[in-house]
């Protein structure tokens, strides 16, 4: 089938990529000319495994195509998705300017019969302008539909997840536009679900409102364990064994980031508020994760109660491992309140390193590898979980540390382990291992 992609962010890009892979023409749109043209020279604008290989090859095969030209999008394709971007407003709302901008080209351009996809996150009822708006702005009288087909892929597996989703969603009354959508999607060979337009744009809302909910649920919980004992990972497992609650998403952490659960959460609640309903889960669940974000240095401060002048190391600064996206990530809560109470800052990562750099300047060290980052410093703070970190040599991280204070905000270590080794160890919803104090106890006990 003939499609057109418009936006090349981490839906557009990755959906054209995986549609041209499965064989159909895809045309990539953006208004970006620089993005095009290194997409052209295979230069991807985000970093996500496998992503550049299917772009190169199908690049190269002549089924997937790059132009800045929408006119051409347009006229040479029978499926348009809209796949830009809808960020925050400062209300919480999402800002669907270039939406609207998608929308008007396309009436400007339409030459036929064209399904138009809503991929973005759009708020409910978008479906319905978008149809109006080409509606009244056509100089023909085309037949055409608007469709909502939600996307679900995750940053980081983004490729495998458009590859092999859990569901289909279909959004249309239009019979017409279902099957053909049917049989474009046929080849992921996943349950097709048919619904009402509205539902459809609902069911992302709901989604992402959902899973964050869990994880701030689980957050709230590990709180729970560290003034009651306990272990929220034994507890995520003994309810997620409850198929009714799943043991997925259920990892305690430093709080959600990236780009759509922050975005999506604050924007369902603002939607039930303009329709004149409070949605108080959800509003708890983006206050929990607020907090959630500034609990790791609340633990630093049991230790280093007086931060200005010292040095911390911060490990990981994307919102999670296998991207570089840096959008909402907790790193960025935690270094403003290292930097607010006067500490320095060595940091690492082992991708969003430039990313950084574009948000923090001169404001902290950019360090070239985990050890270099933890060099005579005072403490270490984990934010992201990636491999590397996992498998850090220990021994060596305590020798660099001028304190072996170590914050896990993901729970990337063994407790005991930790203990043994000498450290004094926070993670999340975990007992504290206190060796400091410890020492202090046994030098009382030898005394007396
Ligand atoms: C999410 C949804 O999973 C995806 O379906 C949707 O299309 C876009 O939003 P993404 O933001 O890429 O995807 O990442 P995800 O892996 O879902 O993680 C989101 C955040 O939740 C990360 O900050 C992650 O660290 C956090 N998280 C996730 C937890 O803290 N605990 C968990 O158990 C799972």
């Amino acid at each position: 089938m003939k499609l057109t992609v418009v936006g090349t962010g981490y839906v557009g890009l990755v959906s054209g990529a995986c549609f041209a892979e499965l064989g159909n023409d895809v045309i990539c749109v953006d208004i970006d000319q620089e993005k095009i043209a290194g997409l052209k020279d295979g230069v991807m604008p985000i970093y996500e495994p496998g992503l550049k290989e299917i772009v190169d090859r199908n690049y190269e095969h002549g089924n997937l195509k790059f132009t800045t030209s929408l006119e051409a999008g347009v006229k040479e394709s029978d499926i348009i998705f809209i796949a830009v971007g809808t960020p925050s407003q400062e209300d919480g709302g999402a800002d669907l300017s270039a939406v609207k901008a998608v929308a008007q080209d396309i009436a400007q351009y339409i030459n036929g019969y064209k399904i138009v996809i809503d991929k973005s996150t759009v708020p409910v009822g978008t479906g319905d302008w978008v149809e109006e708006l080409i509606e009244q702005q056509q100089e023909a009288d085309y037949d055409f539909d608007v469709v909502s087909c939600p996307e679900f892929l995750r940053e980081g597996s983004a490729v495998a997840d458009t590859m092999h989703p859990d569901r289909v969603i279909i959004g249309t009354e239009s019979k017409k536009a279902a099957d053909i959508l049917d049989e474009l999607h046929q080849p992921f060979e996943a349950p097709i679900l048919h619904t009402d337009r509205y539902s459809a744009e609902m069911i992302k809302y709901a989604a992402n409102a959902f899973l964050a909910t869990k994880i701030s649920f689980i957050n709230e919980i590990a709180n729970i364990c560290e003034r009651t004992g306990g272990d929220v990972a034994e507890v995520a497992k003994g309810i997620g064994t409850d198929h009714r609650i799943s043991d997925k998403f259920l990892r305690a952490g430093v709080g959600f980031g990236g780009a759509c659960f922050p975005k999506d959460t604050k924007a369902i609640t603002k939607t039930a508020q303009e329709r004149g309903y409070d949605f108080k889960v959800v509003n708890s669940v983006v206050e929990a994760n607020k907090l959630q974000k500034q609990t790791l240095v609340k633990k630093l401060k049991r230790e280093v109660p007086n931060l200005a002048g010292q040095t911390i190391s911060v490990l990981g600064l994307a919102f999670k491992p296998n991207t570089d996206d840096m959008r909402e990530a907790p790193s960025r809560t935690i270094i403003k309140q290292l930097l607010e109470a006067g500490a320095q800052v060595k940091a690492y990562d082992p991708i969003a390193m430039e990313e950084a750099q574009g948000i923090f300047a001169d404001d902290i060290q950019y360090c070239k590898n985990a050890y270099d980052a933890i060099e005579d410093t005072a403490a270490v703070i984990l934010v992201t979980e990636w491999d590397e970190f996992q498998d850090l040599d220990l021994d060596r991280v305590a020798e660099l540390l001028t304190n072996p204070i170590f914050i896990d905000g993901r729970n990337c270590y063994d407790v005991e382990e930790m203990k043994k080794r000498g450290f004094t160890y926070y993670s999340v919803g975990r007992p504290a291992v206190n060796n400091r104090e410890l020492a202090a106890t046994q030098e009382v006990a030898t005394t007396e």
